[in-house]
C-alpha cells in the first residue's frame, strides 16, 4: 500500500530551560485525505481535534512540562480554536497513567442545578420536551472544564499557570485560522445560534475559509484565570457574569452551584482482554463497564480469523452490544447517587451467560434482550485528545458541550458556549435522547447529580507497558468506536492510523438496528446481515466517531492515529 507521507518539519523552538528537547524538531501530520500514513514521533506526542492545539501541547512539553500540563494548555487551545466542543462552559473525563505504571481516572462532568428536578422537562400532560433539554439555558449543566483542569495541575503540574495559558491567550488573541470544515458549520448553525442568542455575534459572522478567527472577549476572560486562579470561575467576576448571562435565558444555574462545584478523582475499570490490561472511565461515564463487557463478551472467540469487518465479525459484535447498551440502560448513572452493580456486570460467568443465546445463525432480537437479572440488585458534540509526554507519563481525555455548540448558548461577554449537557439525563423512563438512548431510574434527574455519559478515554496496556491511549467523540457511539479501533490494531495488525481511519459500525440495543459509515461497506454484506436478522439504521450522520490515538510501538516511538474525519492532526518530537 502507498502511503501520503505529510510530515511537515517545523521550527525548532530553541529554549534555553530544557535545552536536549528543544532541539528536536516537531513532527506534524497535516491531515490524512488519501492513505492512512502512520506518523511517529520519538519522545512526546499529541493527537487532537485541531492542528493549532496539539501544537500548543507539543510546545509546553517541550518547555519541560508533562502531559498533565500539555493537557491544561491542548484542551484550553480546543476551547479558543475548536468551540464545536471545546469551552470553557462543558465538561469531560480524563484517564491516566504515570511514568511509574499509577493509574487513575478524573471525572469533571456537569451536574445539574441544584434547582433541578425530575420532570424538569416534561409538559403539565407528562410529555417530555427535547427542545427544553437541548436548546437554551434549562439544558445547561453546571460547567466543569476549568474545575477539571486545575484539579491536574493541583495533582500533577509542573509549570505555573500563567505559562501553560500564555500560548492560550495568545492563540485567542491573535487568532487561527479558520478551516472548511468549520465555516460549512458556522454557516450550518447560523440560524440556531440566532435564535438563542440576542443577535448577531461573533460565530454568526460569515467566516471564509482560512480567515482569521480572533477571540479577544474569550483572550479577555483567560487572562483574568490566569491570574485569579479557579476561583475566577467558580465564584469570581466570571462566574457571576455567566450566572446572570444564564439567567437572562431561562437558566437555573445559581453562584452557589458553581461555588459548589468539585472534579473528582475516580477508580477507573480496570479488566484484561486477552493479554492487554485495559484502563477506561468508570461512572458516571458508562464508557469503561460497557467496553468492558463487550470485549469480555467477544473474548472467547477467534476474532482475527473472521476477518476484519466480515459478516461473522460484524455480528458477533453487534449481539456483544445490544447486550451492553441493554445493561447500560437500567444499571448505569452517577455513583454518588445510585449504586452501581459494577462486579456483578463485569463478571466472567454472567458475562459468558448474557451470551449464551447467541448464535451466527440468527440474530437475537433485542426486545429478547433486557438488561441482564443481577442477583442482589434492586431496583449517554464532543472532542478527544491523546498525549503521551517525553517521560512516559500518558492523558487520555474526552470533553464535550454535547450537542454541537451545546445549548447554543454563547456567553458574548466571556467568549464561549454553554453546554447542553442536561440532556444526557433520562427525562422520561423509556424516551430516547438525542443519540436515541434510553434509561431509566439510575439516571434520572436530581439536584447536583452528574448525567450518565458514554466517554470513554482510555488507556492500554501490553505485558505491563503503556500500549495505547484512545479515544473519541460520538455520542452512543463513542464506546464502538473505541472498541473497533483497539480490535483494529490488537486483532487485525493494523497501525495506529489505519485502525483510526478504517470504517466502523456501530449497534446500541435500541433501535434493533447496525449502522455503518456511509458508503464504507459493501450493500451485499449490509444485505447479507440483513437476512440474519439485523436491519440497517440509516441515520443521517455519515460517520461514527472521530478517534484521536497513540499506539507506543515496541522500539519505544509513537505512532499517531489522528481522524481523517475531522481536522485532527498529530504533533510531536
Ligand atoms: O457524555 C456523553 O456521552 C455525550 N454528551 C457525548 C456527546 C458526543 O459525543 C457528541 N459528539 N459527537
Amino acid at each position: 500500500m502507498k502511503y501520503f507521507l505529510q510530515i511537515l518539519f517545523l521550527s525548532v523552538l530553541v529554549l534555553s530551560s530544557c535545552k536536549k528537547i528543544s532541539e528536536e524538531k516537531i513532527v506534524e501530520a497535516e491531515t490524512f485525505v488519501t492513505e492512512a500514513a502512520p506518523i511517529t514521533a520519538e519522545n512526546a506526542m499529541v493527537v487532537s481535534a485541531r492542528t493549532e492545539a496539539s501544537k500548543i501541547g507539543t510546545e509546553i512539553l517541550q518547555k519541560g512540562g508533562n502531559a498533565f500540563d500539555a493537557m491544561i494548555a491542548t484542551e484550553l487551545a480546543l476551547a479558543v480554536c475548536y468551540p464545536y466542543a471545546g469551552s470553557l462552559g462543558g465538561g469531560g473525563f480524563m484517564v491516566y497513567r504515570t511514568q511509574y505504571g499509577e493509574i487513575g481516572a478524573l471525572d469533571y462532568r456537569e451536574k445539574a442545578p441544584l434547582a433541578a428536578s425530575r420532570n424538569m422537562y416534561l409538559d403539565k400532560n407528562g410529555n417530555f420536551q427535547p427542545e427544553k433539554s437541548t436548546r437554551g439555558g434549562l439544558a445547561v449543566g453546571v460547567p466543569a472544564n476549568l474545575a477539571g483542569l486545575f484539579a491536574v495541575h493541583e495533582k500533577f503540574g509542573s509549570l505555573p499557570i500563567e505559562i501553560l495559558l500564555e500560548p492560550v491567550i495568545q492563540l485567542a488573541t491573535k487568532g487561527f485560522a479558520v478551516t472548511q470544515m468549520q465555516a460549512e458549520r458556522f454557516r450550518e448553525f447560523r440560524e440556531e445560534f440566532l435564535t438563542y442568542n440576542d443577535g448577531e455575534f461573533l460565530f454568526t459572522e460569515n467566516f471564509q475559509v482560512g480567515d482569521t478567527l480572533k477571540n479577544p472577549a474569550l483572550a479577555n476572560t483567560l487572562i483574568r484565570i490566569s491570574k485569579n486562579g479557579r476561583r475566577e470561575f467558580y465564584g469570581g467576576e466570571t462566574g457571576k457574569k455567566l450566572v446572570d448571562f444564564l439567567k437572562s435565558k431561562g437558566g437555573i444555574i445559581t453562584l452557589k452551584d458553581l461555588e459548589n462545584y468539585e472534579a473528582q478523582w475516580r477508580e477507573p475499570i480496570v479488566f484484561s482482554y486477552k493479554d492487554l490490561r485495559i484502563i477506561s472511565m468508570s461512572p458516571p461515564s458508562s464508557g469503561g463497564i460497557c467496553l468492558a463487557q463487550i470485549l469480555k463478551m467477544i473474548e472467547p472467540y477467534p476474532i482475527s480469523s473472521f476477518g476484519h469487518n466480515s459478516i461473522e465479525y460484524i455480528q458477533l459484535l453487534a449481539e456483544a452490544e445490544k447486550r451492553a447498551y441493554a445493561d447500560r440502560s437500567n444499571y448505569l448513572g452517577d455513583p454518588d447517587f445510585v449504586e452501581i452493580p459494577t462486579d456483578s456486570l463485569l463478571s466472567e460467568e454472567y458475562l459468558l451467560r448474557r451470551m449464551m443465546n447467541f448464535s451466527f445463525e440468527k440474530a437475537t432480537p433485542s426486545e429478547e434482550i433486557s438488561p441482564g437479572k443481577i442477583e442482589g440488585y434492586e431496583s449517554s458534540e464532543t472532542t478527544h485528545y491523546s498525549i503521551v509526554d517525553q517521560f512516559g507519563n500518558a492523558v487520555s481525555a474526552t470533553i464535550t458541550l454535547n450537542s454541537e455548540y451545546g445549548s447554543k448558548l454563547y456567553a458574548k461577554e466571556l467568549g464561549f458556549f454553554l453546554n447542553n449537557e442536561m440532556d444526557d439525563f433520562s427525562a422520561k423512563p423509556g424516551v430516547p435522547n438525542v443519540y436515541g438512548l434510553t434509561g431509566g431510574e439510575a439516571n434520572s434527574i436530581a439536584p447536583a447529580k452528574r448525567m450518565l455519559s458514554a466517554m470513554t478515554p482510555t488507556i492500554v496496556e501490553k505485558n505491563g507497558e503503556l500500549y495505547m491511549v484512545v479515544g473519541t467523540p460520538g455520542g452512543a457511539t463513542i464506546i464502538t468506536s473505541v472498541l473497533q479501533t483497539i480490535l483494529n490494531v490488537y486483532e487485525f495488525d493494523m497501525n495506529m492510523q489505519q485502525a483510526v481511519k478504517a470504517p466502523r459500525f456501530h449497534h446500541q440495543w435500541l433501535p434493533d438496528a447496525i449502522r455503518y459509515e456511509k458508503n464504507r461497506f459493501d450493500p451485499s454484506l449490509i444485505d447479507a446481515l440483513k437476512d440474519k436478522g439485523y436491519p440497517e439504521n440509516k441515520a443521517a450522520d455519515p460517520i461514527i466517531g472521530k478517534v484521536d490515538a497513540i499506539l507506543i510501538l515496541a522500539n519505544g516511538q509513537l505512532q499517531a492515529g489522528a481522524d481523517p474525519r475531522g481536522d485532527d492532526t498529530a504533533a510531536g518530537f
